[in-house]
């Protein structure tokens, strides 16, 4: 016999960024100078990743396009390659999100892509530790996550490649 078995989620939402620690603000700020460097000439949305590693460290980063579209890389992804390449083993404490296009006012939060949230969980599982996940826009908005993992139920994760699994 089947069964329906639900899963919940949980997420904190901030009217204000000023509700936020100090340290979370810093973040969101911080991610919001990785945005204003973003190569994005072909979507013209800025995105920016701002990454509070364990030891101290703020690694940005920004989306990365192509003319060849699907070769470039979302500011996520390029941030947490760019952990694990220069500080592996190091873990990464929160991700803070943010995005601009001076087509449009962005007034909800940015909230990471499918690929983005498979990379992230893999890093946090890696870590064993969850990663705070605060996503904000330009307004003033923000909603923020303790884990990387329950933004993407039932993933694929590495027993998934192991026989007994
Ligand atoms: N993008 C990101 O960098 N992160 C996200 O979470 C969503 C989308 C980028 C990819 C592409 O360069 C542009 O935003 C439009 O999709």
């Amino acid at each position: 016999m089947s069964k329906k078995i639900s899963i919940e989620f949980e997420y904190e939402f901030f009217e204000s960024v000023q509700e936020l620690s100090a340290i979370d603000q810093n973040l969101i700020e911080q991610s919001r100078v990785a945005a204003k460097k973003a190569y994005a000439p072909y979507s013209s949305f800025n995105v920016g990743a701002a990454l509070l590693l364990e030891n101290g460290k703020i690694i940005l980063g920004s989306n990365q396009e192509n003319v060849a579209y699907p070769s470039g890389m979302c500011a996520e992804r390029v941030a947490f390659f760019y952990a694990g390449a220069q500080y592996p083993g190091v873990a990464i404490t929160t991700v803070a999100i943010s995005a601009f296009t001076d087509n449009f006012i962005t007034l909800k939060p940015v909230t990471p892509c499918g690929s983005c949230r498979q990379v992230m969980a893999e890093y946090e599982h890696l870590q064993n530790k969850p990663i705070n996940m605060l996503f904000a826009s330009t307004q003033d908005e923000v909603y923020k996550i303790k884990g990387a993992t329950p933004l993407l139920p039932l993933l694929f994760y590495e027993q998934n490649l192991k026989t007994n699994a």
